[in-house]
């Protein structure tokens, strides 16, 4: 008998239409591979990760055993002026995967945390190489940067700003989507490399001399698979560089090999000053985030503060002993079966596939980019984001678990996909569409 909740009053679901969800519930009691399984028995293919997590598959065995041994050998240890083992490993282990230069790796629980860390070392650095003026931190319209303060203030989603006190000193940048020149892009779309001399404006507005960081996705996820134009972040790069700002990328979605690359910074050729990640950090499987830091940024701070606790900065979990052993067996079932590069592989194949529903209902722009697609289909009059809703609802009732923000549907699939999964996926979404109105 599936193990039924008697009371759904209690769990204040996140990011949710708690009404809605609750009139109408859908569970997910247990996950393998590529599929979940409903309560009742239903097999649904997973065409997101979970939530970008889950990039080797889910419940994967060595994962699984990792966390249990260390849950049996150490439960918790303070990272507070003491320490353990896994965690230095799993901070070796990232900063061998992560680009070159990015060799400390500063631990949190979640992508927001880690989001609100990097701000932080980034105010630090700026403070302890004397230039304690470069306060002001720049985001960009459209991106996400998880829910803390930092993160919301720097991210340019209207919703999740407009209830909030936001952090003074925050600019943004435009958005990088022009539909009438990029859409049904491939990869980096050609058009908008331009966009990026905004910030150049920013500059000339605010003086470099107030600029401490600026921070983007490099593919923008949640706000609907925003590709970054070809050459955008190199010229970010270059301005940054040449002004003295730091480059931030929030890697959450990106990292662990969603564009066939560990991070998104080697498949675009492009090296930051720090990166953020968590999700595909343990494949979902422990909750934890990371920081990975430039090492003249590392050296600033640390080498330049007064004896003592350099970055008054951290969390009770901090490199937590489970989380710490589900990512090096996550690391180690990335690397072994070869899943970093299998969003390259892979991509030719799924931008095809996907590519396939430009003709079907609805449909008014795909986006790809490694194993990443936003399918963007057009509202319903006077009703944002409900034809969205209902196509999320209808896929899941048969069979395949997607993700909608707004009237964008966003496809992040485990790496290990099947090609006859993928097409499983675009012949569900095609039905579906087919099926709405
Ligand atoms: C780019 C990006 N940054 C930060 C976050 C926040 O991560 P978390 O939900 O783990 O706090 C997300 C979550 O989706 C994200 O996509």
């Amino acid at each position: 008998m599936p193990d039924l909740p008697n009371d759904l009053a209690a769990f204040w679901l996140p990011f949710t239409d708690n009404r809605g969800f609750k009139a109408e519930p859908r569970l997910l009691a247990r996950a393998r591979d590529m599929h979940y399984w409903t309560p009742d028995g239903r097999q649904i293919l997973d065409g997101t990760a979970g939530l970008w997590c889950v990039n080797a598959g889910h419940t994967r065995p060595r994962i699984v055993e990792a966390i249990q041994a260390a849950a049996a050998e150490l439960d918790f240890a303070p990272t507070f002026n003491l320490a353990h083992p896994l965690a230095f490993k799993l901070a070796s282990r990232v900063a061998e995967i992560a680009p070159d230069g990015l060799d400390h790796v500063f631990f949190t629980n979640s992508g927001s945390e880690a989001v609100d860390s990097a701000l932080k070392i980034a105010l630090a650095y700026q403070r302890s190489v004397g230039q304690g003026s470069r306060t002001r931190l720049i985001g960009r319209a459209r991106a996400y940067h998880g829910v803390n303060f930092g993160g919301v203030s720097v991210g340019g989603i209207v919703n999740n700003r407009r209830s909030f006190l936001n952090l003074p000193g925050v600019d943004h940048l435009p958005h990088t989507y022009n539909h009438a020149e990029q859409a049904f892009s491939r990869g980096e779309p050609a058009w908008g490399a331009h966009l990026a001399d905004a910030l150049e404006d920013l500059v000339n507005l605010h003086g470099a001399e107030t600029l401490a960081a600026v921070i983007v996705e490099p593919v923008a996820g949640s706000t609907g698979v925003l590709a970054p134009p070809k050459g955008y972040l190199q010229r970010l790069r270059e301005i940054t560089r040449r002004h003295g700002i730091l480059l931030i990328f929030d890697e959450v979605i990106t990292g662990f090999g969603r564009l066939g690359a560990p991070f998104a910074a080697q498949a675009l050729g492009v090296t930051p000053d720090m990166i953020t990640m968590a999700k595909g950090l343990t494949n979902g499987a422990v909750p934890m985030g990371a920081v990975a830091v430039a090492d003249s940024v590392h050296r600033a701070i640390v080498d330049n503060a007064a004896p003592g606790i350099e970055l008054f900065h951290g969390y009770t979990y901090s490199g937590h002993p489970l989380a710490a052993a589900a990512g090096l067996a996550a690391i180690e079932t990335y690397a072994e079966e070869g899943l970093f590069a299998r969003g390259a592989e892979l991509a030719g194949y799924w931008a095809d596939a996907i590519h396939g529903l430009r003709d079907a209902p609805h449909v008014v722009d795909i986006r790809t980019i490694g194993l990443v697609a936003g399918i963007e289909l057009a509202p319903r009059a006077d009703a944002a984001g409900a034809r969205g809703k209902t196509v999320f609802h209808r896929c899941f009732d048969d069979g395949l678990l997607i993700r909608v923000t707004g009237d964008i549907i966003a496809l992040s699939p485990p790496l290990i996909i099947s090609t006859a999964q993928i097409d499983e996926i675009v012949g569900r979404i095609r039905d579906a569409l087919g099926q709405v109105g």
